[in-house]
Order: C-alpha cells, then structure tokens, then sequence
C-alpha cells in the first residue's frame, strides 16, 4: 500500500497532482505544550485543489467513468458539498469536459464559490440551517436538479465507497511511506487525528491503519473531531461557522465506533480558529479553519488520561489530518480578525515611526467600512471616512 512520491517527470495533467502531500514535524507546538511524542501535520492544502477531498473527487469520477455512470459528453456532474469537493470535481470534470453543478450550503466561503465558478461549475447556494432531509438543503436540492437535468449524476460522496477508500489507498499509503522512509524511532502510527465531515477520511485511514495491525503494527488510537453542533460525535444540532466538518444525520460512509474509531472529541469554533491560527503563525503552514479543529482536538487528546502515555512517549507518532489550506477563508471574519498579541507591538511602532502613519489592517478596514454603512455614510460621502476610522 505504501506509495512512492509519483512527481518525477512531466505530468499528463493536474489530476496527477492530487494527494501526495507531505508530513510535516509541529515541533514548535509540540515543546510549547510540553509534549513528548512527535506530533505531525498531514498537509493536505498542497493537493492540487488545495483540500484531502481531491482524492475522492478523482477516485469517485473516475471509478463512474470504468463503470459506465458517466458518459463523456453526456453526463452532467452534480453534487452537494461544503466546497472542497466540488472543486475536487469541477477540476476534474474542466479536465475531462463534464458540465458540473455545485450545491452549497451558505455558510461557506466566497472564496469556493469564486474558484468553484472559475473551473467552469454553476454554483447554487442552499440555507445553511435546511435539515440535510429538506427539499432545499444542499441534498435536496442536488437531488431536484438531478431529477431533471438530463445526465444528471450524484457520486454521492456521502454514501460513495470510493470516498473512504481514497484515504484507505493514496492517504494511508503516503502516511506510511513518509514514517517508514523517516529517521523517527518507530514507523507506525501511535494515534491518528481527524475531523469528520462525511467521515470518509477518518473511515478510510482506520480501516488501513487496522489492517495494518493485523501485519504485526502495534494498536494506534483512532480520534474523531466533531465541532459543537453537529451530532456525529454526540450532542444537539446547532450552528457553527468551522467549515467541513459535522452533520445533523450519519453519512453512510462514516462508521463511527471502535474497533475503527476509539474516540470522539468535541470542539468548538473559538478554540479551532485560535489552533488554526496558532498552526499558521507557529508553524508556518497555512492551514483552513477544520485544521484547527483536529489541532484542538489532537491536544485535548493528549492531555487526556487516554492519551497521556502517548503524549510522554518520545518514540510515539501522533498524526493530525489538516484537511485543506487557509486561502479557501481568506475574506472570513474570523481569519481577518487577528489575535491580540500576535503581531510584535515594538517592531509596529517603530514602522509606525518611519513612514509616519498607523499601518492599513483590513480587519480594521473592513469593520470601519461595516460601521460607516450601519451609520448611513456612503464612501463617496465622506472619501477618508474609512480610512480615518481605521488608523
Ligand atoms: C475543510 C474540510 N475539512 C474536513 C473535511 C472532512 O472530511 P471528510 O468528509 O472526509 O470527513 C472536509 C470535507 O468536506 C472539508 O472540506
């Protein structure tokens, strides 16, 4: 199962460029926390559509196409998803010449939707808050459209076998190849962290990373991370701006208890942006808000009697999924809001000196911009409103 990195010579096209990610040390927080083990990011934004969900996109369509559900020049792509799918699938159906139709719910970024429309798909928006068994939920609608349009196919990734198999062939492969091929002690996974949205991810490495047990490996710990409001790991229905992850009914693709998963946590907005932000600014790797998420769960995790052994073991591998990149949220207010404290005060005030203004912060533009709407003013009213509210 473990893969070689296939980027020798010249590709036959982007679909070659799906997957093959690198595993990357978080040694910065791992110290800051007093951790033992190695903690290490699976960066995913390095795929070519910039998510882990390229690799189902690839597999399901072409799986369709061996099997005659989709007809070149025939078929129309349709599909419900929180984006990274769609643009998994928008890509591929722009390479292969498929028509392709994006639900998406509303709560998810301009910046998929742009790129959605880029690649060629027509992109309609659902009401976040609509039952996934509403007519107009993102499935809802996918399903009417797929009634009439002619061609109309769903992959599904929902129920689709090819969503966790992906990760069982090309994300496990490459996790195992990266530990084996490593100078860390040991070369198996000690516990394996990731959100769950579909739940294909997590389904897909548990199920190979048990296999691979079965060989002699010792027995990893499998961790779930669902936000606050969706019920896959317990609790109410609710609403929360982490994009990805969580669902208020159990896709088919997801089997959520042990001997595959060991455990789920639970976390919520605050502390999934702040770990999203920490992993970007300690780590330097520009990970999206779901990242977050399986830093603040994998953290939880350790510090937890379950994981405490791991976490004090300096030969134990933890592995934490970062599902895709920080650019699919760059308008969010929650990324354009930076934290107290995280940009150097001395070194602000000493640029604030030389050029003799206070530096542009497109939060603070933005917000400025918002309170100058709510107040009545127009930019053309008042042309250094903004910026003077700014500074
Ligand atoms: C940003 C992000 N994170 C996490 C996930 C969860 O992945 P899965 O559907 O495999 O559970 C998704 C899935 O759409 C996603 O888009």
């Amino acid at each position: 199962m473990a893969s070689t990195h296939h980027w020798n010579g010249v590709l036959d096209s982007a679909l070659d460029a799906v997957g093959e990610t690198p595993l990357i040390r978080l040694d910065r927080i791992r110290d800051a926390e007093g951790l033992k083990c190695n903690l290490l990011g699976k960066a995913e934004f390095f795929s070519v559509g910039g998510s882990v969900k390229d690799r189902i996109a690839k597999r399901m369509l072409e799986q369709a196409e061996k099997n005659g559900i989709l007809i070149p020049g025939q078929s129309v792509v349709i599909e419900p998803t929180s984006g990274n799918t769609g643009i998994g699938l928008a890509l591929a159906c722009a390479i292969k010449g498929y028509k392709c139709i994006i639900t998406l719910p509303a709560k998810m970024s301009l910046e998929k939707e742009v790129l959605l429309r880029s690649l060629g798909a027509e992109v309609v928006r659902t009401p976040t808050e609509a039952a996934h068994d509403s007519p107009d939920s993102l499935i809802g609608v996918a399903e009417r459209l797929k009634e009439q349009i002619p061609g109309g196919v769903i992959l599904d990734q929902y129920s689709n076998p090819n969503n966790p198999l992906a990760h069982y062939y090309t994300t496990y492969g490459e996790i195992a190849y990266a530990l084996k091929t490593s100078n860390l002690r040991r070369k198996s996974i000690s516990a394996l962290i990731a959100g769950a949205g579909t739940g294909g991810t997590i389904t897909g490495l548990a199920r190979a990373v048990r296999d691979s047990e079965k060989d002699g490996a010792a027995r990893a710990t499998i961790v779930a991370v669902d936000p606050v409001g969706s019920i896959l790991g317990g609790g109410d229905v609710g609403m929360y701006q982490v994009e990805g992850i969580g669902y208020d009914f159990f896709p088919a693709v997801l089997d959520p208890k042990p001997p595959l998963i060991d455990e789920w946590i639970k976390t919520n907005d605050d502390e999934a942006f702040a770990a999203c932000k920490r992993i970007i600014r300690q780590e330097g790797l520009a990970v999206g808000g779901s990242s977050g998420s399986a830093l603040a769960g994998a953290l939880k995790f350790l510090k937890s009697e379950e994981g405490k052994a791991i976490a004090e073991d300096p030969t134990a591998n933890v592995v934490v999924v970062f599902p895709d990149g920080v650019r699919n949220y760059m308008s969010k207010e929650w990324f354009l809001k930076q934290e107290e404290g995280s940009r150097d005060a001395e070194l602000h005030d000493t640029i604030r000196g030389i050029i003799g203004r206070d530096l542009d912060d497109p939060y603070l533009k933005k917000k400025a911009a918002a309170d100058a709407k709510a107040n009545g003013a127009s930019d053309s009213a008042k042309p250094n409103g903004v910026h003077a509210t700014a500074a």
